[in-house]
């Protein structure tokens, strides 16, 4: 901590330096120019004359704190709390290509036993875990709702598994599927399905995706593919390794402190617990308790279910989750976030029905135009 010297402690408070000598010596001292002042007398001088001294030690705690404070940006912030999160997986592919049987197939593996058959509810999203670690699987009923979720900017998808039945090869579905991950950026793998029956030709259908310019890795090509059956098991693990390493390259992070937000996949009204959505939580971490809006619907959350039906309390990134406690029953493909409280909630809720209901007055009032073929 740096000396008080008179010399400058005198010009601080704007006296003449030997005045301030003279009243030192007063107390007993024997104070020159260059002397140092104890602080408590400085102190007591600097409040005769009217001035609250205030010593800052170089490096004291307030200081520190006070700088910190200032280093602290949002971006950098952000970034040290990026951690980790699973992948989140659509199944994708032409009419009964084996997408729900690939589903079933994946989840009932997962199932610890004793646990075999007890899981019949259907659910849009549910996680399974390999090798410790989580995926997280999207049971989009075909790629329209893949699509609708796509067309509100949601870009929940991180790995599309494009299912191509052996014996069928690519079918005008499967090709429109595969349009959509293209232009959705979505990491692709393929699952070649249905191995075990007669007739079933890989080759074929590895020829078909190098005609697509998605030419199979061991094609030459760069598209991880892995033949599959559904129905015999055979290939499944082998699936779930590929997407898993698809994941590492990918380096999936997400923000687990940040307020939550995320996807709403798809709700219904419960005749026991009121309107239920079921959430893929993409940012942040989903409490119950929390406030949420989305659209012209808000929530505070009830109770928060995995896929399992247990009772959850929180949800990190990446999970899905059935929320209960909202007031009504939002759009699938819909983005929620939670706010600060639920009055607030309500009220950006409500904002945005006075604003749909305003834009379809103006609908209504606009003229109707005319088209040049209704006029002939
Ligand atoms: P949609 O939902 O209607 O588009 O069909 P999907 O793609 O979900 O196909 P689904 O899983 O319903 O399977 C269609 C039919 O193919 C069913 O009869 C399945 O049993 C059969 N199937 C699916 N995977 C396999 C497989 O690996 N091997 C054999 N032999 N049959 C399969
Ligand atoms: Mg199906």
């Amino acid at each position: 901590k740096p000396p008080i010297i008179v010399r400058d402690f005198a010009a601080a408070l704007g006296l003449k330096p030997f005045k301030l000598i003279s009243e030192l010596n007063q107390q007993g001292g024997f104070a020159s120019m260059n002397s140092t002042i104890e602080e408590a007398v400085a102190v007591a001088v600097a409040e005769k004359h009217n001035f609250i001294l205030e010593i800052k030690h170089r490096g004291e705690p307030a200081e520190k704190k006070a700088a910190a404070q200032e280093e602290v940006d949002p971006e950098e912030e952000e970034k040290r709390n990026l951690q980790p999160r699973p992948p989140v997986v659509c199944i994708l592919g032409h009419v009964d290509h084996g997408k729900t049987s690939l589903l079933d197939r994946i989840r009932s593996a997962n199932v610890v036993s004793g646990e075999a058959g007890g899981i019949t509810q259907h659910i849009g999203a549910y996680q399974v875990e390999r090798s410790g670690r989580k995926i997280t699987f999207l049971d989009t009923p075909g790629h329209a709702a893949f699509t609708k979720m796509r067309a509100r900017g949601a870009h929940v998808t991180d790995v599309a598994v494009l299912v191509v039945a052996a014996d069928d090869g690519f079918m005008p579905q499967t090709d429109e599927a595969l349009k959509h991950a293209q232009e959705a950026g979505v990491a692709l793998i393929v699952a070649i399905n249905k191995i075990d029956v007669k007739g079933a030709n890989i080759d074929q259908v590895k020829t078909q995706m190098q005609q697509r310019n998605i030419a199979a890795e061991d094609w030459g090509g760069e598209t991880i593919t892995v033949p599959v059956s559904a129905l015999k098991g055979e290939g499944v693990d082998t699936l779930l390794e590929m997407i898993l390493l698809q994941a590492d390259m990918l380096e999936l992070q997400a923000n687990p402190k940040a307020e939550a937000s995320g996807l709403i996949v798809e709700s219904e009204i419960d005749f026991g617990r009121g309107p239920m959505a079921t959430v893929i939580v993409q940012r942040g971490t989903l409490k119950v308790g929390d406030a949420l809006v989305c659209g012209t619907h808000f929530a505070r959350v009830r109770a928060m279910f995995d896929d399992q039906g247990r009772n959850i309390k929180e949800a990190p990134p990446s999970t899905p989750v059935r929320v209960i406690g909202w007031s009504g029953t939002p759009d699938s493909g819909a983005t929620f976030r939670a706010v600060k409280n639920a009055r607030e909630a309500e009220n950006l809720a409500e904002e945005e029905q006075l604003r749909l209901r305003q834009v379809a007055t103006r609908a209504a009032a606009a003229p109707k135009e005319v088209s040049v073929d209704q006029l002939f």
